[in-house]
């Protein structure tokens, strides 16, 4: 089938887009304290001009025991006699508004929303103001829903569980392996949805699954009975990371605990992890939901208490506020008659869920008059945030190959191109998981068909490609054409919720395929890959007649143009992969259900992620290309740090401990380093880069053997120079952590390796006054 150009497509899609949804919607009653409602409007909890803690406390005094319980679960029931209408609190938004969950409907006015490229394609953009600024888009078409009556405010995303296992079904939904990342990400994307003002949120953003949560459907067993073993350093140093920084530094307004147990407890029952840890010492200001039916799998599937009653006074006690499912409004009021359960401590868990519901504005009447009143059907969909989902593809894709740079593709050289491949004419697969109704796609075909003439063939006809039928025809196709992309890869059906992979190879019969149009094709063969999980394709990477290999996760509804423009060099592509691609061997060491991160060499244990495996990659974390070539040379950065101690110590001395200072003895203030780099772009096209600098600490045999401490990503014109300033935050990034959880900073040399610079550090210990 030959398809001709469909040169603006998009932009006529978009005007008729944008003139089918201008005229105004109807707008939602209000939620609580309605103007017009004489029996309410004046009382305390209503005013406006008293601050929430006293309209909260006042709130909870005029409510009975069986009506705060039915406040403690997702579909919180209406107090009428209060003039508080039922509120349902699970809505989604990990890259653009989403319909899972029961809180968001699309239809009517609101017949879809910008739906941004995976969370894994855009982490790999490595671009936190990116990351903000998809944040902001996403609030405001969210906020339009909710004023149009077809959307919550509360939004369970994002997922920041750490990409610990490359077959991970979720894996596409999070930032990817290293914890700095994610937590970067975690804060970056939680500032956009909620806004600047604390008091004020435009949506309320939630971090989930806290904590070492990355397994769904492993070898017979799930996320429902996983017990993750995990010690005190890794949880410290890697799965607790995103978290606490999407408390401390991103001021999210709720957490979620998750469905598997740590150390045998469940999450959402542990008190040292929700309130010694979330509340005690990030100092959450929101609330703590649990995953969809946890309190009923810890009860029903896991067996942790001997009664339904405990398991609701557990989970309360431990600092749970709100369940998504209907446990606790079935058990909770049998479990305080029964003397498991005070109703002071439904009061704690209804503060804080109150208070994010105020701080929302759902108490102060009318939506319409509030501030992200305006915000209606015209603000979704727009030119400009269908403009910023197609950036964010063009920024996250990844050149992983580019022999003897057959990259990019000439219109007037390649004239007529094969695009073949089960991912080839796409648009749902795009999107991934947690996404909603897209305002329309640029399918691969589609991109590529607006630069050239193409030849379209499916090759097999879906992922799992099981049959080589169509083989025959896809080689006459690269027969015929000037040159070939093959879009292949995965989707829902091969890596999803509650479905992790058995391997890393391409499904099928896709590598038969792959080669076998490789050695037909006239010309020069691409390869495009859609996909969440890395995939072992050292086929591809050593076969020479396959010119190029990109990668794209899910890149979204603009993802056909972004991959186009990418092949024809409209975009210089610029991304970094945020996980280890593996070779497929390296699973036959690993069980998925091992938490550990660090290798042991005494059990064959290769460790996880570039931070502890040292054992051959397909590609490394990091690794992306570009169109032109980049030079890095260090202009500035210290020999001597000295670390500013706070308190009269000595030096540990036992065998692991030499040498190193406590953070907590340390004043982390005025501990930090800036290094200056400067990049010149040596080539002849412009190009963006993102410098990783990673930290090899002084070796303790319980040390990474390096991590990411900073990352920044420039735009540089061809032959052009930028300097740029990372800065280095001495207690966050150059600490170690050690077997007990504690962090410590090893006095010594500390070496710094950006691209092939290494810059070496010593770090020493001074005294610092004491000021009393
Ligand atoms: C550190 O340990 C060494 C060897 O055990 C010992 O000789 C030395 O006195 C210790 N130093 C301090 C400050 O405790
Ligand atoms: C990062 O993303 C923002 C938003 O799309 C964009 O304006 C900026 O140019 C990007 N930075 C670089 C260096 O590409």
């Amino acid at each position: 089938m030959a398809h001709k150009p469909l040169a603006n497509f998009s932009l006529v899609f978009t005007l008729i887009l944008f003139c089918v949804c201008s005229r105004t919607g109807e707008s939602r009653a209000p939620f609580a304290c309605d103007p017009r409602d004489g029996m309410t409007r004046n009382l305390p909890f209503c005013r406006v001009s008293l601050n929430i803690k006293d309209r909260v406390r006042d709130l909870i005094g005029r409510l009975t025991l069986p009506e705060k319980i039915r406040l403690l679960v997702n579909n919180a029931a209406a107090v009428p006699r209060l003039g508080i209408k039922g509120y349902e609190w699970w809505s989604e938004a990990l890259h653009g508004v989403s319909n899972v969950g029961p809180g968001t409907k699309f239809g009517g006015d609101f017949p879809g929303a910008t739906s941004f490229p995976q969370v894994i394609t855009t982490a790999a953009s490595f671009n936190a103001s990116l990351w903000e600024e998809i944040g902001r888009v996403v609030s405001d078409e969210a906020r339009a829903m909710y004023n149009g009556g077809v959307a919550g405010l509360t939004y369970w995303s994002p997922n920041v569980n750490i990409f610990r296992d490359p077959r991970w079904g979720r894996g596409q939904e999070t930032p990817g392996e290293d914890p700095v990342l994610a937590g970067k990400y975690a804060a970056s994307y939680v500032r956009g949805l909620q806004g600047k003002s604390a008091n004020q949120l435009k949506v309320a953003a939630c971090c989930k699954h806290y904590t070492a949560y990355d397994l769904d459907n492993w070898n017979g067993v799930d996320r429902y009975h996983f017990n993750a073993r995990v010690s005190k350093q890794d949880l410290t140093d890697t799965y607790n990371v995103p978290f606490k920084s999407c408390v401390v530094d991103g001021k999210v307004a709720s957490v979620m605990c998750s469905y598997n147990q740590v150390n045998g407890k469940p999450t959402c029952a542990d008190s040292d992890l929700l309130r010694n840890t979330i509340r005690g010492e990030w100092h959450l200001n929101g609330y703590i939901v649990s995953d969809c039916n946890a309190v009923g799998v810890l009860y029903d599937s896991q067996h942790y208490t001997d009664t339904p009653e405990d398991a609701a006074a557990a989970t309360i006690k431990a600092g749970l506020d709100l369940e998504c499912g209907p446990f606790l409004a079935v058990h909770t009021e049998e479990a305080i008659r029964r003397g498991k359960l005070s109703e002071n401590d439904v009061n704690g868990a209804l503060v804080n869920t109150l208070a994010v519901q105020m701080r929302l504005g759902m108490f102060d009447g009318e939506p319409s008059k509030q501030q992200f009143g305006n915000l209606g059907p015209r603000h979704v969909c727009t030119a400009a945030h269908q403009q910023l989902a197609l950036e964010a593809a063009r920024q996250g894709i990844v050149l992983l190959q580019n022999r003897g740079r057959s990259l990019p593709l000439s219109v007037s050289r390649h004239r007529t191109v094969a695009v073949i491949g089960p991912n080839s004419d796409v648009t749902v697969t795009m999107i991934g998981n947690y996404a909603g109704v897209a305002c329309g796609y640029t399918t691969p075909l589609q991109g590529v068909g607006r630069y050239v003439r193409t030849i379209h063939q499916q090759g097999c006809t879906d992922v799992a490609c099981n049959s080589n039928q169509l083989f025959g025809a896809a080689e006459t196709a690269a027969r015929q054409a000037d040159a070939t992309v093959l879009v292949m890869g995965l989707d829902q059906s091969i890596e999803a919720e509650f479905r992790d992979r058995p391997g890393l190879l391409l499904p099928g019969r896709q590598q038969e395929l792959v080669s076998r149009v490789a050695m037909a094709s006239r010309g020069p063969t691409v390869l495009v890959l859609m996909s969440g999980g890395p995939i072992d394709v050292s086929f591809a990477k050593n076969d020479p007649r396959i010119a190029a290999i990109l990668w794209v996760g899910y890149p979204g509804q603009a993802g056909g143009t972004a991959i186009a423009d990418v092949l024809f060099g409209t975009t210089n592509p610029g991304g970094k992969l945020p996980m280890t691609w593996y070779p497929q061997n390296y699973l036959a060491k690993v069980p998925m259900t091992d938490m550990a991160m660090r290798a042991n060499p005494s059990r064959g244990y290769p460790g996880r992620t570039y931070r502890f495996y040292n054992g051959p990659v397909v590609f490394p974390f990091g690794h992306g290309m570009s169109y032109t070539t980049f030079v890095h040379t260090l202009a500035q950065a210290p020999n001597v740090v000295l670390v500013p101690v706070t308190t009269l110590y000595k030096l540990e001395n036992s065998t692991t401990m030499k040498n190193t200072i406590r953070v907590t003895h340390t004043n982390c203030d005025t501990f930090s380093l800036g290094v200056h780099i400067d990049v010149e772009n040596t080539g002849v096209v412009d190009g963006t880069h993102t410098l990783l600098v990673f930290s090899t600490p002084p070796r303790e045999k319980w040390s990474p053997k390096k991590q990411l401490v900073g990352f920044k990503k420039v735009h540089v014109v061809a032959g052009g120079q930028q300097r740029v300033r990372i800065d280095i935050h001495g207690c966050k990034h150059l600490s170690v952590v050690d077997q007990f959880g504690i962090q410590r900073i090893s006095m010594g040399e500390h070496s710094l390796h950006i691209g092939d610079l290494k810059h070496s550090i010593s770090l020493q210990a001074t005294l610092e006054e004491i000021k009393t």
